[in-house]
Order: C-alpha cells, then sequence, then structure tokens
C-alpha cells in the first residue's frame, strides 16, 4: 500500500514508519510522500534522507485552505497514496481532502483520547495530574482529534517522571504503535462499524 504521511516537526513518528519498513516489520508499505506545511522543519532532512519525495509548502501563499488542500490532492493522486497517515501535522484536515479520503486519514495523538484533545496533549495531562495517559491512534474526521479510536495505549505516569521523561516514553511507544495499526490497515483487517473500530 502506498501511503503519505502529514507531518509539521522533528518527524521522530516518520523515521519510525520508514525504519520498520526497512527493518520489515511493516511489510507491504511503502511511503510514496511526506507532506509538510513547515518550509525548515526537520522531517523534511529525514524524508531526505530516506529517499522519500516531499511536498512542502507554505498555507500562506494559498487563498484558503480548500486552495491548498486541492494542490495537495493532485500531489497524492499522482503518487498513488491510498492511506494517509497524520504524524504531527499541527492542522485539521478541511472538506477537500475528508472526501476524497475519508475512511483512509489516520492520525496518532499522544494522550488517551477523549482526554486531552488538541495541542499539548502531553504537558495538558501531566499538569493535570493524571496517573495513567497513553496514546491513540484513530481515524480522522472533521473535529479535533474525534474521530473513531483504531488503538490505544495506556502509560503511567510515574512521581518521579518530569513533563520530559513522560513525553520520551511516549514518543518511544508511538513508533512501535503507529506501525502497528498501519500494518493492520494494510493487511486489511481493520473494520469499523459507526465509531467502533475491530481489528480482526
Ligand atoms: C507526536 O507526539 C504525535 O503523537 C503528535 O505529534 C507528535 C509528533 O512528533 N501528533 P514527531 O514529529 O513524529 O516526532
Amino acid at each position: 500500500m502506498r501511503i503519505a504521511v502529514f507531518a509539521s516537526g522533528s518527524g521522530s513518528n516518520f523515521a519510525a514508519i520508514l525504519q520498520a519498513i526497512r527493518e520489515d516489520w511493516l511489510t507491504d508499505t511503502e511511503v510514496a510522500l511526506l507532506v509538510c506545511d513547515k518550509p525548515g522543519a526537520h522531517v523534511i532532512d529525514r524524508a531526505d534522507a530516506y529517499g522519500v519525495p516531499t511536498f512542502v509548502f507554505q498555507p500562506k501563499q494559498y487563498a484558503d485552505k480548500a486552495e491548498f488542500e486541492k494542490e495537495i490532492l493532485a500531489r497524492l493522486r499522482e503518487a498513488g497514496v491510498e492511506l494517509i497517515v497524520l504524524a504531527g501535522y499541527m492542522r485539521l484536515i478541511g472538506e477537500t481532502l475528508l472526501q476524497a479520503y475519508g475512511g483512509r486519514i489516520i492520525n496518532i495523538h499522544p494522550s488517551l483520547l477523549p482526554s486531552f484533545a488538541g495541542k499539548d496533549a502531553i504537558g495538558q495531562a501531566f499538569r493535570y495530574g493524571v496517573k495513567i495517559t497513553g496514546i491513540t491512534v484513530h481515524f480522522v474526521d472533521e473535529g479535533m482529534d474525534t474521530g473513531p479510536i483504531i488503538a490505544q495505549c495506556a502509560l503511567p505516569i510515574h512521581e518521579d517522571d518530569t513533563e520530559q521523561s513522560l513525553a520520551e516514553r511516549i514518543h518511544e511507544e508511538e513508533h512501535i504503535l503507529l506501525p502497528q495499526v498501519i500494518q493492520a490497515i494494510v493487511n486489511r483487517t481493520v473494520r469499523i462499524e459507526s465509531r467502533k473500530v475491530t481489528i480482526i
């Protein structure tokens, strides 16, 4: 399956997907395109290092979201992309992409949704004082981190954790869970009935 990864920042999840493919525990998958809305983001260097084609754009140079999403859509189609993986893409997906790729867009979020949606989820959970947090991979709908949940992984917050040490553990787990979910989708074992997602 040809996939596109959308990212805005460091791209450690992007690299984890590429590494999983290289190490052969994510199979039958090719990262056909990186889409990045932040020229200069580190994820672009990572894509170059892995030889992944990129589409980098400046949202401000377009009239509105529909305009840049039309351009993204053309690139996705050109690259034969079947699945979009949002991994640190700091924007809501608009109607243009949702209509074309509805049910074929997933996102990774660093909390146990529906708790701590939106930005800085790790900091939100840490400051709130919850004892357990985690990671969620979900289908994307028009809301902010609201789509049907595919998989979650819980992590305890230890008394001696700092926000930094918690973030490190969360990222380690993300780098395992996201390739696993992609594999399940590639294997076509993911079923969705209203909000309930099962992996058969
Ligand atoms: C991850 O924590 C992901 O869950 C969130 O954004 C972060 C991206 O990190 N959506 P990276 O760019 O993959 O390192």
